[in-house]
């Protein structure tokens, strides 16, 4: 992975820019990274806050032949991979809040955002994009962001050199993902449950049904999120965003 590499100055995403590159060939482990994004994208529909030169905003291009609905197993297995990552690059207590975003002491460092295309119930390309808030400073952010978000610079109290901190992800996600690709989901979500922020706590979540709360209680195969409710149900959560309590 990360054998092609494409740096970019100014872009209005890297995913937009990484959707175009394999429209055109590009292959498996093909990289964008830039210095700022003018509309950096996040989960549901959400705005990704990508200053310049002060982050990793980045999009990584997989082709994994798996079925369609693998793909939570590799939202967790990206989100396990960048957090080994930073505790590698860095020394901050850093943890997974399901699905995929990573936290310091409950404020947002870290995001993923997995888009995919698929053919014949087969993935045929998904394009990981990984925000890294690394050296942002707290006057960096948006006043209505402070509350919620981090970097890693804030946290360790020490800057950090962008360029290890991408390669140490790429060597990371590399060995994890040969790993899948090989025995499966389940040691995968071993380690995501070990660096797990999320299970055994409070959460709430909106469903279509209304609201679920209870404690997050486990994973299950597919990477859904087993919640178990005051009433002692079991209901899983397959996607969406959840709150810890
Ligand atoms: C989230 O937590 O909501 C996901 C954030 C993902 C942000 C990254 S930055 C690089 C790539 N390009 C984008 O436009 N988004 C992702």
């Amino acid at each position: 992975l990360g054998q092609k590499v494409h740096v970019y100055g100014e872009v209005d995403s890297t995913q937009t820019i990484a959707h175009a590159l394999v429209a055109s060939g590009a292959p498996e482990g093909t990289l964008v990274l830039a210095e700022a994004q003018t509309a950096g994208r996040g989960r549901m529909g959400r705005a990704w806050h990508s200053p310049a030169g002060k982050g990793i905003w980045m999009s990584l291009v997989l082709t994994p032949r798996v079925p369609v609905y693998f793909l939570p197993q590799l939202t967790l297995l990206s989100a396990v991979a960048l957090c080994r990552s930073i505790q590698k690059v860095c020394q901050v207590d850093i943890g997974i809040k399901w699905p995929n975003d990573l936290l310091i002491k409950g404020k947002k460092v870290s995001g993923i955002l997995l888009e995919s295309s698929g053919e014949d119930e087969r993935l045929k390309y998904v394009i990981a994009g990984i925000g890294i808030s690394v050296n942002l400073k707290v006057e960096d952010y948006p006043e209505e962001l402070r509350s919620v978000a981090t970097s890693l610079a804030i946290e360790s109290g020490a800057e950090i050199k962008r360029e290890t901190l991408v390669q140490a992800f790429l060597l990371e996600f590399e060995e994890l993902y040969a790993l899948y690709l090989e025995k499966g989901f389940s040691p995968i979500r071993l380690l995501w449950e070990a660096l797990s922020v999320t299970l055994k706590r409070p959460i709430r979540t909106h469903s279509p049904s209304g609201v679920i709360e209870g404690i997050a209680d486990s994973l299950d195969d597919s990477g859904a999120l087993t919640v178990i409710t005051g009433n002692g149900e079991k209901i899983k959560v397959y996607s969406g965003d959840i709150e810890l309590r």
